[in-house]
């Protein structure tokens, strides 16, 4: 096992991630609030943060919402080593507006910027702006012309692009490739049209929570599929619920789900918004969890050393970047950050004995 293995967080765009009335974490998806988190993960160790795109709140539309990409170059502005990933979704930017973005804060961060392609979900969050919701697969050949845009034009290449969606005429953008090739490419999504835009075309792919021998299948279907380049590196989502006693961790298990309970609005709302032809939802649908993109369902609540041992099984798999959810969440990103990141440290060291004298 020769990748690493990196710990990030979901930056809290939308307010909290499991439960939306929760008395021990009051809502709150504020500027500040964010720069704070981010800038104690950072100091905490963890190498990277997820903002999540969306301009409406995709649970109430009278709720507050991050706006990803403002709040992404100011994170750059204020950060030092925490990688900076921010969602896109193709159809809100102009391919070219967007990787002018991208590549101003690449230079803002230093060279620690990540866009995270992610092909939309929620319809009236497009409808209602007027603009083109395709069908699910079309949504996939119009992200894949431009994304392609994108990645030339954050090179630096000059680029002359006659597409079906994008016309293009010796473009180029400036300052590009100052710290390396180009900015970091994820996407999240779990389709097969996803998987093969992430085969031909991304850096990293982003999997959605769950068991850990569907994350091992996932990663075997797109490592077998068609791709030229360094291999695909692979990240996943999940929601941390760990204690020093598992019985412990149940039980705040169990608190978070009877809070969720009370969201049924919430629900009603976002499945109502919610293409059905989107995979996330249906994957989310087969098992019992809390928090967003399979939340908890990849099984990590339990004490300290069960939490640490399944994630060495999903870094085992494949997995060089988890993102965690938790909640509430700056205790609780503490919480891991003291008591299951050194156990990490411990597990990988061991691994790393053990390997010569089997040899
Ligand atoms: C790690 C991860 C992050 C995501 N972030 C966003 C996001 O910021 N905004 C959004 O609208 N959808 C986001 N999504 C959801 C994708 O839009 C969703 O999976 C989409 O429907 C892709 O379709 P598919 O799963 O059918 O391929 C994310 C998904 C993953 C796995």
């Amino acid at each position: 096992m020769d990748h690493p293995l990196r710990i990030g967080i979901w930056a809290l765009v939308h307010g909290n991630r499991a439960a939306l009335h929760d008395p021990e974490e009051p809502y709150d998806a504020s500027w500040r609030r964010n720069r704070d988190l981010v800038l104690e993960a950072e100091a905490l160790g963890y190498d990277c943060v997820l903002v999540a795109q969306h301009t409406m709140n995709p649970h109430h539309p009278d709720l507050g919402q991050l706006e990803a990409w403002t709040a992404s170059a100011a994170l750059a502005a204020q950060t030092s080593r925490i990688e900076i990933i921010a969602a896109i979704k193709p159809m809100l930017y102009h391919p070219v507006a967007l990787a002018k973005m991208a590549t101003q804060i690449e230079e803002i961060s230093g060279g620690r910027f990540a866009i995270n392609l992610v092909n939309a979900w929620n319809r009236k969050e497009i409808e209602d702006a007027g603009l083109v919701f395709r069908e699910h697969d079309e949504r996939y050949a119009y992200g894949a012309e431009w994304l392609s845009v994108v990645e030339r034009l954050m090179r630096g290449e000059k680029l002359d692009h006659q597409g079906t969606y994008f016309q293009v005429k010796d473009y180029v953008l400036r300052p590009a490739g100052q710290f390396r090739s180009r900015p970091t490419i994820y996407v999240g999504g779990e389709s097969p049209p996803a998987r093969d835009l992430v085969a031909a075309q991304a850096d990293v792919w982003f999997i959605n929570g769950q068991p850990l021998e569907n994350v091992q299948a996932l990663i075997a279907d797109v490592r077998a599929r068609p791709r030229q380049g360094a291999p695909v590196r692979f990240g996943l989502s999940t929601f941390v619920i760990a204690r020093e006693t598992e019985a412990e961790a149940q039980q705040a298990y169990q608190r978070l789900l009877a809070l969720a309970k009370q969201d049924t609005d919430i629900k009603a709302y976002v499945k109502a918004n919610t293409d059905p032809a989107v995979a996330m939802r249906k994957t989310q649908a087969k098992y019992e969890s809390v928090g967003t993109n399979g939340g908890t369902s990849g099984g990590t609540v339990g004490s300290y050393d069960q939490v640490a041992e399944r994630i060495a099984q999903f870094h085992a798999a494949g997995i060089e970047t988890l993102l965690t959810q938790f909640q509430p969440f700056e205790p609780e990103m503490r919480r891991f950050a003291r008591h299951v990141m050194p156990r990490l440290e411990r597990l990988r060291s061991t691994r790393r004995v053990a390997a010569p004298s089997l040899a």
